[in-house]
């Protein structure tokens, strides 16, 4: 019997693309990224795809007559159309678990490196300025972290790996919001469930860690950050389009907030000249909250199992919630 075709559209180590070589043939464009166009012809022929990226809707669907699964190498799934997918019978599926850890310590170096004004003072000391008046001094002064309040918007898997983190390591009290209550992290981490209001209102530390969907699209606008404290730290590291970007940069530049840590972004990558970026109180990294050499590789790895096991039908994989009744067997 025939290989399935599987197209893969990110780059993998060895052992993923061994992984999906053994039971389907791996198809890889010789140039990426595939423009629009051409991934429209390239998919006509293909059962399965690898990707993180490509939006998966009616336009891609309809030039894809023989997909049947879809890989996506991250756990968010916002490029999924799950509506057009349920409808073509398009299994989607996505890699959890591995990286909850690594991204809660990105919100934590998010969190420490703008209440400790990091990047800037680190500017200073490059450019020989320690000496200088005023550095390090009271103008510099930062916000302490440990025994602050925390209030994780999004309390899911990566939501309690940063309340573990708080609440264990740095003695902090956690507030919560969401759509709905976690006893376990009530439990184990003293947890407290807030209406978002209220944890804007109280939360030294804002962290916005919600999935991308309808219901959280711009869901911080500028009457949220006129709730916060005007000594609060504000965190994204799950989609830049939950937040209103341009009042995210008022509430920097009018000193409504002390500072924010972005990883992620209303347009990725940030073009240079983007108001934000000209603020000293906003650290930016890149979107790399899943981004080490380990996880990584777990994640590869989780995708290419989810790839061949979906086209296979014969090993666990992880598919979309929304999507999970398309498994046969
Ligand atoms: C994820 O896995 O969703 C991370 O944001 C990387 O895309």
């Amino acid at each position: 019997m025939a290989m399935p075709k599987a197209l893969v559209l990110k780059p993998l180590p060895e052992e993923a693309k061994r992984t999906i070589r053994e039971r389907c043939e791996l198809i890889e464009p010789k140039e990426m990224p595939l423009s629009r166009e051409q991934l429209l012809i390239e998919i006509a022929d293909v059962e399965g795809l690898l990707t993180n990226d490509v939006r998966i809707d009616s336009e891609l669907l309809n030039a894809a007559k023989k997909l049947r699964v879809v890989s996506n190498q991250s756990v968010g799934y916002d490029n999924f159309d799950v509506a057009a997918m349920k409808e073509c019978g398009v299994i989607g599926t996505h890699t959890p678990y591995v990286l909850d850890d690594t991204v809660a310590d990105l919100v934590f170096a998010l969190m420490l490196a703008a209440a400790r004004r990091v990047p800037e003072l680190d500017a200073q000391v490059k450019q020989g300025r320690w000496g200088e008046p005023g550095c390090g001094g009271e103008a510099h002064y930062g916000i302490d972290v440990h025994h602050a309040t925390l209030g994780i918007v999004g309390m899911g898997r990566i939501g309690e790996a940063v309340a573990r983190r708080a609440s264990l390591g740095f003695g902090m009290n956690v507030l919560y919001s969401g759509r709905s209550r976690k006893p376990a992290a009530e439990h184990v981490y003293g947890a407290q469930y807030r209406t978002l209001d209220e944890l804007l209102e109280q939360a030294d530390f804002v962290v916005v860690i919600a999935p991308y969907t309808p219901e959280t699209a711009r869901m911080i606008r500028a009457e949220h950050f006129a709730r916060m404290k005007p000594t609060a730290v504000f965190v994204n590291a799950s989609r830049g389009q939950l937040v209103e970007e341009g009042a995210l940069v008022e509430a920097l530049r009018s000193g409504r907030i002390f500072a924010a840590g972005l990883d992620v972004y209303e347009t990725e990558p940030v073009k240079a000249g983007h108001p934000l970026l000209a603020l000293p109180n906003v650290v930016t990294l890149p979107h790399i909250g899943s981004a080490t050499a380990k996880t990584r590789h777990d994640m590869a790895m989780t995708a290419a199992n989810n790839l061949v096991g979906g086209l296979l039908n014969d090993r666990p994989i992880h598919i979309v919630s929304e999507l999970q009744h398309l498994r046969k067997g």
